[in-house]
């Protein structure tokens, strides 16, 4: 790829991944890679910058993260946070003193004056907030380094040294809490490495494509497509570079939204793919039958998606490549350890040995989510897909409380789909990052009519959340509730109560299987 890359060297911190992102949204390319990173690596690489992050260590112990000094001969700026300003000190010669010798230790939010004569931060405002998070401090610069920012309690805030391009930060950039740190690092960027901001999802898209088709020439793809984002804007891309020799395979279990199947085979069925679409629903509801156990369900559809797949995949035959659509996080998450396995009862981990297949091509795997639906976009993928909020493997299954019926998925597809419309009619559906309707088990006494009823509770949940590993309950307008609820019980048999649920995660999870 043509474009300028920054490489951001990980030394442990954990706002690592959101300094890339910052790097990324300044429409600059930039990677994460590893302090242990050889130097004649970083070298052909030939970066336009290089940022350090910060980490937890006290760069006096000697098994903390360091770099050998040549990083520091490679004439390419650089950009130390936290940790990183403070090993770029200790490299260069000059002191870091420990929390314990001093109490110049900062946490949380902390006034600063720049000097808005360093390219670091001019254009800005001369004092402002930052996010302070450190134990140790600089306290002797290296020859040729000045001060540039201050606190009341820290007199090196920031350093720099203009003739080599090399700058540092005590405090976190990155995070929102600091006020001007997104320009303070748009000014490192373009001011100081001389980016061009030449990253961008139409850029990205032809490069990808003309990758692909070199890469996979005459051969042939196969790609497990779900409907959600990842795989939705894998496809569309392997669509325009290889059409017709990419299979992909859709499995409706059954278990989808309303609707949601047809839209899936809408978006895809005339993309010039060879498209596949198995309606297994009436297979995997016999597996099902009489299940009640959340986990035996999942496992249950989790080795049922398999046979299916499996039973299509053999009527190709072998394949050269399979498509996979990985995305940064996971890449990143996975290289760090114990990150990974947090999540990895959502995933099917590993790669399926149950499809015969040369190689991967992971066409998302550097980019972030955000990245992701940029490209959909730019690819002309269906807005409903792109913006699509996550969706569970399993589906509705882990909706349904209980043993799952014919009767009770539609009931909960009708309920589900009528929140969801009332959602998007009151704008909220971008604000609110997962929200969806369960139909519980339980049976209540109500009146309709003259009558009395006995029918179902459904309960409605939203969240706001970053990552999902966290979340909050949404606090959805009354009005919006009371509009929702109205016309669920009215339209949807068989439900006659319906409440909120107000947990957050955690201690309650998102899902209520
Ligand atoms: P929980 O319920 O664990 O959900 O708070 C966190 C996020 O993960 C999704 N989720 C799943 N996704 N297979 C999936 O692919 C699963 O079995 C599964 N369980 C939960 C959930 O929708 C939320 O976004």
């Amino acid at each position: 790829m043509t474009h300028q890359k920054v490489l951001v060297i990980d030394f442990g911190g954990q706002y690592n991944q959101l300094i890339a992102r910052r790097v990324r949204e300044h429409k600059i390319y930039c990677e994460v890679k590893s302090y242990k990173t050889p130097i004649e690596e970083i070298r052909a690489m030939n970066p336009k910058g290089i940022i350090f992050t910060g980490g937890p260590n006290s760069v006096y112990l000697d098994d903390s993260p360091r770099m050998a000094n040549e990083i520091f001969e490679l004439g390419v700026p650089i950009l130390g946070i936290c940790y990183g300003a403070q090993f770029m000190v200790y490299g260069l010669g000059g002191k870091i003193e420990k929390a314990n010798e001093t109490a110049v230790a900062e946490f949380g939010r902390t006034d600063c004056t720049f000097d808005t004569k360093s390219l670091l931060f001019k254009g800005l405002k001369k004092k402002s907030v930052v996010w302070m998070s450190h134990n140790d401090h600089i306290a002797t610069l290296p020859e040729g380094f000045r001060a540039v920012c201050h606190s009341d309690k820290c007199p090196y805030g920031a350093i720099e040294n203009p003739q080599k391009k090399f700058y540092g930060t005590q405090f976190h950039p990155e995070v929102n809490h600091t006020e001007q740190g997104f320009d303070m690092l748009g000014n490192f960027l373009y001011k100081v490495c001389g980016c061009v901001g030449d990253w961008t999802m139409e850029e990205y898209a032809q490069t990808a494509i003309r990758e692909i088709r070199e890469k996979v020439g005459s051969g042939k793809a196969l790609l497990a497509l779900s409907g959600g984002v990842d795989s939705s804007v894998a496809c569309k891309l392997l669509a325009k570079a290889i059409g017709s020799q990419l299979t992909c395979i859709f499995v409706d279990h059954g278990l989808m939204r309303k609707n949601e199947g047809d839209e899936v085979e809408a978006a895809f069925a005339d993309s010039g793919v060879n498209f596949v679409r198995v309606n297994a629903g009436e297979r995997f509801l016999s597996k099902l039958k009489g299940v009640t156990e959340p986990e035996a369900k999942r496992k249950i559809i989790g080795e049922e998606f398999i046979r299916v797949f499996e039973d299509e995949a053999k009527k190709i035959g072998t394949v050269d490549y399979l498509v996979q659509g990985t995305i940064y996080p996971d890449v990143i998450e996975s290289g760090a350890g114990d990150a990974a396995v947090i999540k990895s009862h959502h995933n099917v981990g590993g790669l399926p040995d149950y499809v015969d297949f040369k190689e991967i091509i992971e066409p998302l795997r550097m980019l972030f989510k955000d990245e992701v639906r940029a490209l959909g976009i730019a690819l002309g993928l269906d807005e409903k897909l792109v913006w699509r909020q996550p969706f569970p493997g399993p589906g509705l299954a882990i909706r349904i409380i209980g043993d799952i019926t014919p009767e009770k998925i539609a009931i909960l597809q009708d309920a589900d789909a009528i929140f969801r419309e009332e959602i998007a009619k009151a704008h909220l559906d971008r604000n609110i990052n997962q929200y969806f309707a369960v139909l519980t088990n339980m049976r209540s006494v109500g009146v309709m009519g003259d009558g009395r009823t006995y029918d179902y509770t459904l309960a409605l949940r939203g969240v706001t959340t970053s990552d999902f590993m966290t979340a909050d309950f949404s606090r959805i307008p009354y009005d919006v509730l009371e509009t929702v609820s109205v016309r669920i019980v009215n339209e949807v048999k068989h439900i006659n109560r319906i409440v909120y649920d107000i947990t957050s995660k955690p201690p309650a999870t998102i899902e209520w299987e």
